[in-house]
């Protein structure tokens, strides 16, 4: 018997099994696809280069990632500042614009271009960029490396190339060229070989092309040359660390030491205002340094009394020996201006002045991360001209030895002795050594008449302050006579 209605299950079950056949052979296509384009991958996708480190402060990483018909992985920083990232941005199209020209249109193989990115940092500012390149065209079996370096003032936007570092003229390419040949020639590499030696010797010559990329990292210079300059082969050397102190006296100042931002001010000071109030207070101060030997013997000193003093220090001297600056200001002491050349800024023209004053503040700046609270005109000579150009109150003395004058321990002692008085500011130089050993006396017989060694800031704070451009020349709060 015809029924209708048990065809019609029969077709809807047919149609169920074809549609279900049809879900089927989807997946399997579908599968087939992915298990293709996975295998192709991973046949012809090489090794992606590991992202940079962690990002560093301020540092964000980007990535350009194409994968067909060429496989592009380029990683370069972005920065908080915009004329670097400008710089970067120029650096990564050009890679890119030079990759694609070697491209063939149409190609399978479309080559590669990956871009690894490491960054490394002189101080909180200056960061190098080092981008390790290999480039393999389209077609291709082998492809090359290469290095690019770019180092920025982040602050700034500056770039700096390798001569930038140094003061002028060319003497930093005879160091390098030096001190490059030197460690290199140790190696067991060159030893051994005197043609390999000669390589060196021709590509490390005292010439600006010789020495081209370079970063900075921490108090370390690193120097990368690219293959075949210092040798024929795999195992000749590609690059070489020098550390920044054996380029001493050529760096640019800048370069001198890192530069402190964003710190921490050193720990603070175990006295408190209150514990000053009603107290005999005195401050001990020290001109003309940062002297070599007779200041960090002062500091040592001064280190073991648990007394904090203030330094007025000269630009020019604190330019050369940063570090001892920066340990005083790390004891917790105040370092501030004496101005950079010790000139009488009443002399001077405005211009000069400026400079004297302002040059020193940003160096102190540097060395210690806090901008100076004082400034000591030199042989304490002020006029309005200088009272306007001082950002700081001008800080005079009440009491002055003359130890530069007699050098001699014990008359600056007696000297201090015969007149102090609760509230003194006393005007030593910690440039002779006489005035060390008058110290090392002083500290504990002040002590024991019950006197409690304070900086100027703490004086002034403890006894009614002193504005910018105010000029304190004798015992602060105390009335004029
Ligand atoms: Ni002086």
């Amino acid at each position: 018997m015809y029924d209708g209605r048990g065809d019609d299950r029969i077709l809807s079950r047919l149609r169920g099994k074809k549609l279900l056949l049809e879900i089927l052979a989807g997946c399997v296509a579908v599968a087939l696809v992915v298990l293709v384009v996975a295998y192709e991958q991973s046949a012809r996708r090489p090794a992606r280069p590991s992202p940079p480190q962690e990002a560093m402060e301020g540092i964000a990483v980007d990535c350009v990632s194409e994968w067909k018909p060429a496989y592009v992985s380029v990683y370069y920083p972005r920065t908080e500042n915009e004329q670097a990232d400008k710089a970067v941005q120029a650096f990564v199209d050009g890679k890119l614009a030079q990759f694609k020209q070697g491209a063939r249109p149409g190609a399978k193989d479309g080559g590669e271009l990956t871009v690894s990115l490491k960054v490394t940092r002189f101080d909180d500012d200056i960061v190098s960029f080092l981008f390790r390149s290999y480039t393999r065209c389209a077609g291709e079996a082998g492809g090359r490396d290469e290095l690019d370096t770019m180092t920025f003032d982040l602050s700034t936007g500056e770039r700096y190339e390798l001569a930038s570092l140094f003061r002028g003229g060319g003497d930093y390419l005879k160091a390098l060229s030096r001190l490059v040949y030197d460690e290199l020639q140790s190696l067991a590499f060159y030893r051994a070989s005197e043609p390999e030696s000669a390589l060196l010797r021709k590509g490390t010559q005292a010439s600006a092309e010789n020495f081209r990329e370079f970063a900075l990292d921490g108090d370390t210079l690193r120097l990368f040359f690219p293959p075949a300059q210092l040798g024929s082969g795999p195992n000749a050397a590609d690059r070489c660390d020098i550390p920044l102190a054996a380029l001493k006296s050529l760096l640019a100042r800048r370069f001198l030491l890192p530069r402190r931002g964003g710190v921490e001010p050193p720990e603070p000071d175990p006295l408190k205002p209150e514990d000053l109030e009603g107290q005999k207070l005195i401050a001990l101060t020290f001109d003309d340094g940062p002297h070599r030997v007779n200041t960090p013997r002062l500091l040592d000193i001064l280190e073991a009394e648990g007394v904090r003093v203030t330094f007025f220090v000269l630009g020019c001297n604190a330019e050369t020996l940063p570090d001892i600056p920066r340990r005083a200001a790390d004891g917790g002491h105040q370092v501030a201006s004496h101005t950079w050349h010790h000139k009488d800024l009443t002399k001077l023209g405005a211009a000069q002045r400026r400079a004297e004053i302002e040059d020193t503040a940003a160096l102190l700046e540097h060395i210690t991360g806090l901008r100076p609270t004082a400034m000591r005109p030199p042989y304490g000579a002020q006029n309005e001209a200088v009272r306007a150009a001082a950002d700081t109150p001008l800080i005079l003395w009440s009491i002055d030895p003359v130890d530069w004058k007699t050098r001699d321990a014990d008359k600056t002692y007696a000297h201090v002795m015969a007149h102090v008085r609760d509230g003194d500011i006393i005007l030593l130089h910690d440039i002779h050594a006489p005035t060390i050993d008058a110290a090392e006396k002083l500290i504990p017989a002040l002590k024991a008449q019950g006197y409690i060694f304070v900086t100027v800031d703490q004086l002034l704070a403890a006894r009614g302050g002193a504005a910018p451009g105010e000029v304190v020349m004798k015992r602060p709060g105390e009335p004029e006579e």
